[in-house]
């Protein structure tokens, strides 16, 4: 583990990851990986929440028991591609909030423009962790965090699926107290942002648009 950064290696992890690599993998085989994927990788990041106690009654007796305050935890998805981790995050802590992100890559300067931002209130209040399957150049991962920042969250988390030294070092640069929890950092970035090995554009090997 590089400093802040968190690669889930786990052997279910890794061969989904691997599965989801092949150029051949369907759009719904794709897109059902990224959902498991991603409640494994949730597993991973929601490890430290914190958690609150309760009373109850089993069959038993009364109990205490411990549960976590799912409100208090916001997914951030950036559009598009962030939705393929936000399902599947949000099958295992259905009680998340969410916010969105809007952010499209200049295809000329690789630069992240905002079109949309739409978060839950009372932000100051909430633990976010920001979901979006590439870190690549890192772009659109600084500028959300930045934008994030003016709403001052009590914690930031980012979560990719794949990223790449160039992406990881952008990102720790802007934001060194944000962690990075990936399942693999691929060999390099290559001239058009896109990462080698890496899998393709996610977004549209979700959707199925190319
Ligand atoms: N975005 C993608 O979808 N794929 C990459 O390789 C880089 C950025």
């Amino acid at each position: 583990m590089q400093n802040n950064v968190h690669v889930i290696d786990h052997p279910l992890v890794q061969h989904k990851l691997s599965l989801m690599r092949n150029k051949e993998a369907s759009t719904n085989s794709f897109r059902r990986l990224l959902n498991e994927l991603s409640m494994l990788m949730a597993y991973e990041v929601t490890r430290d929440v914190p958690m609150q106690e309760v009373d109850i009654e089993t069959p038993m007796e009364q109990a205490r028991v411990k549960v976590i305050d799912g409100k208090k935890l916001v997914f951030v998805s950036i559009l598009r591609a962030g939705t393929g981790i936000l399902d599947g995050m949000l099958s295992v802590v259905p009680g998340a909030r969410v916010g969105h992100i809007g952010l499209y890559r200049d295809p000329k300067t690789l630069t992240a423009v905002e079109y949309y931002f739409k978060m839950p209130e009372k932000m100051a209040e909430r633990d976010v962790i920001v979901v979006d399957p590439m870190l690549a150049t890192g772009n659109s991962a600084i500028a959300a965090v930045e934008r994030l920042k003016e709403l001052s969250p009590k914690s930031i988390k980012f979560v990719c699926l794949l990223t790449c030294p160039e992406g990881v070092r952008a990102m720790q640069q802007s934001h060194p107290d944000v962690p990075i929890y990936t399942a693999a950092i691929d060999r390099e970035l290559n001239d058009h942002g896109y990462i080698l090995p890496g899998l393709g554009d996610a977004g549209d090997r979700m959707f199925g648009t190319k």
